[in-house]
């Protein structure tokens, strides 16, 4: 089974960007995570498409962006533009997730989900061979280093057992309050690409914690 580890770069110190973005590719780091925030769909703000394009210019590993945006439909095309490899919305900013997904396969980048802590996994069922990638919400969207909410443990059992019964491909993601302490706990319940920032960014030794939770 897949087991990956994205840091995110929200918790980077953004004056050191090029340092930090070097950090990672010399790790054991798998993608980069990048945190698209609109102030509407999550209450801040964070960057934007030429920090994406920038970030695209040094990384060495895929860019996996995160769009905590409503209507992300009319901003696909310029994120793979900018660099994105893997493209994820929010099943909650979605009208038509079946078109929306399907679209950005169609421009070539891996199609994720996002689900916040309330939305029941079950809500996916119908939609899973659509999607390459759900990526589990563990804290409430907007922030950089909070606490982990607990049921999220279930949430990915859950949809792991979805998953393997429909026979589908789709990997798990876990973002928000992971770090060494719950990596082990969370691939054992079957999540497979695991987001850190404050875990990876704000430690005393950052390559070191990318290599724990990746081994975990
Ligand atoms: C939160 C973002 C996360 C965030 C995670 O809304 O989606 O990717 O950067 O930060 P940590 O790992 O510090 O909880
Ligand atoms: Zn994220």
């Amino acid at each position: 089974m897949i087991r990956y580890v994205a840091p995110s770069l929200l918790s980077a110190d953004f004056n050191n960007l090029g340092r930090d973005i070097e950090m990672v590719n010399q790790s054991e780091a798998d993608w980069f995570h990048l945190d698209i925030m609109d102030g509407v769909f999550v209450p801040n703000l964070s960057f934007g498409f030429p920090v994406v394009e920038h970030i695209a210019k040094l990384a060495k590993k895929p860019l996996d962006v995160h769009l905590m945006i409503i209507d992300p439909d009319r901003y696909l095309e310029r994120f793979k533009d900018a660099g994105a490899n893997i493209l994820t919305v929010h099943w909650e900013a979605c009208t038509h997730l079946q078109r929306t997904l399907s679209q950005i396969r169609k421009l070539g980048m891996k199609a994720g989900v996002s689900l916040n802590p309330h939305t029941p996994v079950e809500f996916l069922e119908d939609i899973l061979p659509e999607a390459d990638l759900v990526l589990i919400m563990s804290v409430n969207p907007g922030f950089g280093g909070q606490k982990f909410i607990q049921n999220s443990i279930s949430r990915i059992s859950r949809l792991r057992q979805m998953i393997d019964k429909k026979g589908c491909n789709t990997i798990i993601e876990v973002d928000g309050g992971v770090g060494t302490h719950n990596a082990g706990e969370l691939y054992s319940a079957g999540a497979n690409v695991l987001v850190a920032g404050n875990a990876v960014f704000n430690s005393q030794n950052p390559t070191e914690s990318i290599q724990i939770i990746k081994n975990a």
